[in-house]
């Protein structure tokens, strides 16, 4: 083995910034050598991304570094290369050193703002495996990481996530995120736009920008002053080659003014929203520390589709928090009811050792909780199936960004992020199209190709 064949697997869990992260990580390491491979067999470093979020999350780590471990051993009896292994992410973040004592055969442990000394970390670890890192250091690790490789970048195709904005200031009693990934941080806009400039020189037409909070962004701009996510959309959208926006997870409280005007005008900002409210109870709301009453939300929502009236709206919902009653969980289901959601993520509530809520009396029973999710995700279903088969018949710009299922089918996403396949030559990809939606699966959308070549003008009018 050489210094230049090493390969890396990383394993993300969670959220999309974990994705980006892994990338960032991939960029990390491959100034030493290290190219990507998909297959944990073949790897000389793992890294597992860990989510810390739910119980569950957080306990698929330690089922998987018990497999690592088999492998490892396996390798050492065959005679064969090292095998390192480092955790990273919001578990590491969490538990630090404690995974070093729960698990064997881990060399790394290192938080979510210290990767970019990874390969600092794992020369030290060679010398003295369990190395921990979880501090969040002065120096921003967006400076220190080495600059994407384009041909990396091209070869994950037309769509790109960019973080812009970390942590979480807000205190839901339920979340970890504050105490896992730290206060929130906006990136500088310069370094925002030579990220993307890089990533449109290497083919990518569609960037999504990333953060905990990300409508909190208020990112130093070029001119001195505080720039808001509405600001840096409008740049954004200047970058030749960028022809969609799209950014995600948002909190009610920070939706401004000017973000809401940007969905009304500028063109490439896609209609989606992922705009999570967690309940619909005002008792529960207030339980959560949420800073929105279920009235404040709907009035939000109110505006938003007076801006851009076809939006698509994505929800988080939680069911199952302490203390909540069967007509607590009938206010949310009423709150569903009115919205009208595109699509949405939902779950149980899992107690999260240090968060206020997971020392609150009145738990409520598992059993209470599956039942509540089962009524909230068939409502939230029936929304789905709804707000899909109205695109029936409908011409919808898509960006084909993979190769589809059947041979000869192309797959990308409508503006509203629905699937939508079609057949098209492979050629296409990296294309936006129009797309006559003919049929409507249950996970995606189908439809013909238009005979004449879109243009990215066809965005505005989608
Ligand atoms: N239990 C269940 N769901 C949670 N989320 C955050 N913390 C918890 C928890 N302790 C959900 C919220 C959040 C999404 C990312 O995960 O809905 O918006
Ligand atoms: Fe967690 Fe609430 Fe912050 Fe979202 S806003 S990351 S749910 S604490």
């Amino acid at each position: 083995m050489t210094a230049q064949n090493r390969k890396l697997f990383v394993r993300s869990y969670g959220c999309q910034m974990n994705v980006y992260d892994a990338q960032r990580m991939a960029d990390a390491m491959s100034p030493e050598g290290f190219v990507e491979t998909d297959r944990p067999d073949d790897a000389d470093l793992v890294i597992l991304n860990t989510c810390h979020i739910r119980e569950k999350a957080a306990e698929k780590v330690y089922s998987e570094l018990g497999r690592l471990r088999a492998l490892r051993a396996e390798r050492a009896e065959q005679g064969g290369g090292e095998l390192m292994v480092a955790v990273a992410g919001c578990v590491a973040q969490a538990e630090g050193a404690e995974i070093l004592r729960r698990a064997a055969g881990v060399d790394v442990v290192v938080g979510p703002q210290s990767y970019h000394r990874l390969p600092a970390l794992l020369a030290e670890a060679r010398q003295r495996p369990g190395v921990v890192d979880t501090e969040f250091p002065a120096e921003d690790k967006f400076t220190q990481l080495p600059a994407s490789d384009l041909r990396r970048v091209r070869a994950r195709g037309p769509t790109a996530f960019v973080t812009v904005q970390e942590g979480c200031d807000k205190f839901c009693t339920f979340c970890v995120v504050p105490y896992t990934r730290g206060a929130e941080v906006s990136r500088p806009v310069a370094q925002v736009v030579a990220e993307v400039a890089r990533l449109a020189e290497a083919g990518v037409r569609e960037v999504t920008l990333l953060g905990q909070n990300v409508n909190a962004y208020d990112g130093p701009g070029p001119d001195g002053k505080v720039w808001d996510l509405g600001r840096l959309l409008f740049r954004l959208a200047e970058i030749p080659g960028i022809a969609r926006l799209r950014y995600t997870t948002s909190h009610p409280r920070d939706m401004g003014d000017a973000l809401i005007a940007a969905h009304r005008d500028l063109p490439a900002l896609m209609p989606y929203l992922h705009l999570p409210v967690q309940a619909g109870s005002d008792r529960i709301l207030q339980a959560m520390n949420r800073s929105h009453r279920s009235a404040d939300y709907l009035r939000l929502v109110e505006t938003i589709r007076a801006a851009r009236p076809d939006i698509a709206l994505s929800g988080d919902f939680i069911v199952g928090f302490p203390g909540e009653t069967e007509a607590d969980f009938r206010e949310t289901l009423r709150l569903i009811d009115e919205v009208g959601y595109a699509s949405a993520f939902s779950f149980k509530y899992s107690a999260r050792p240090g968060t206020p809520a997971a020392d609150l009396g009145d738990q409520i029973a598992e059993s209470e909780k599956v039942d509540r999710l089962a009524r909230l995700q068939d409502l939230l279903e029936q929304q789905r199936q709804a707000f899909n088969a109205a695109c029936r018949g409908r011409s919808l710009s898509v960006l084909f960004d993979r190769q589809g299922r059947q041979p000869g089918q192309l797959g990308g996403r409508s503006p509203y992020l629905q699937a939508v396949h079609a057949d098209a030559p492979h050629h296409r990809i990296g294309d936006i199209v129009t797309i006559n939606i003919t049929a409507v699966g249950p996970n995606s959308l189908t439809g013909t190709l238009e005979p004449f070549h879109a243009t990215d003008r066809l965005e505005a009018i989608a």
